[in-house]
């Protein structure tokens, strides 16, 4: 990959939360155009990376490049970033007082000074993309999980950022639902010339429509690949990851191997 086809390119980063490693010595390119998974266990520190990416966590040491440009500390710079990145973090954070409509129009609102028509022409277009059109005027409350998380999708899109970056976008949803907001994340991508990260542990759902699959484990990557390569790895820990297995080299919780052994028991 040449420097200008990555659109994400960490080197040797560490982030720490308080005292501790959460993250060390991560090298990764994401090639622009592509959808990524990145797996690992709750707790590994995924939501971690993706606040790297977005600047609310500064590096403890190593660099991370965001849209061809280091990752501002803080200011103007930072935020003008940030209208690059579409990002939806784990829930919808859909206001349930607005409707669809009026969510999706929020970005736009705060972030341009487009007139009244033109925001509605962009809302109407951007819940078009999702397949809501007609849900324009629900409220929260009167749409289903999937539909709701294509409602946050549309406002994550509203300022038409190149880089879209999922928390667990698939939490809570039915399996139907599961597959229709990751073939909606994957045409998005392909329609509107994306790049896409999306975190998420349903392995079985994300990969068939996934360019380049990550794992961390263990505070680092343990694999990064194609998902054929990653189905048929050998690793241990990424075994371990796909097959779901309660006690295998990687400790499920804070406790360590041997507590979560017990609970299984
Ligand atoms: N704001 C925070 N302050 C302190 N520790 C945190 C914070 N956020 C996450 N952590 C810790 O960092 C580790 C990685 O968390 P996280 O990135 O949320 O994992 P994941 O998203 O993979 O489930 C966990 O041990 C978690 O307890
Ligand atoms: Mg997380």
């Amino acid at each position: 990959m040449t420097a200008s086809d990555a659109i994400v390119r960490l080197r040797q980063l560490r982030l720490e939360r308080g005292e501790r490693a959460v993250l060390r010595g991560i090298d990764l390119d994401i090639a622009r155009g592509s959808v990524v998974a990145l797996f690992g266990p709750s707790g590994s520190g995924k939501s971690t990376l993706l606040s790297a990416l977005t600047g609310e966590l500064a590096p403890a040491a190593g660099s991370v490049e965001v849209l061809g440009q280091p990752v501002p500390s803080a200011g103007r710079a930072l935020l003008e970033l940030r209208k690059g990145l579409g990002v939806l973090l784990q829930g919808n954070g859909l206001l349930t007082d607005l409707t669809a409509a009026e969510n999706v129009a929020l970005p736009l609102r705060m972030h341009t000074d487009l007139p009244a028509p033109v925001i509605e022409r962009l809302v109407a277009m951007k819940l078009h993309a999702v397949g809501l059109r007609a849900a324009a005027d629900a409220y929260p409350r009167e749409l289903s999980g999937g539909m709701a998380r294509r409602v946050a999708l549309a406002r994550a899109l509203a300022l038409d950022p190149p880089l879209m970056i999922y928390d667990e976008p698939l939490t809570g949803l039915d399996p139907i639902a599961c597959g229709v907001v990751m073939s909606l994340v994957r045409r998005l991508n392909d329609t509107l010339g994306l790049t896409s990260i999306v975190v998420t542990h349903h392995v079985h759902e994300t990969l068939p429509v996934t360019d380049h699959a990550v794992v961390i484990a263990d505070g680092g990557i343990v694999f990064s690949g194609t998902p054929a390569e990653l189905q048929g790895s050998t690793d241990p820990l990424v075994r371990q990851f796909l097959d779901g297995q309660p006690d295998g080299p990687i400790p499920f919780d804070s406790r360590g191997a041997g507590a979560n052994r017990q609970d299984a028991a």
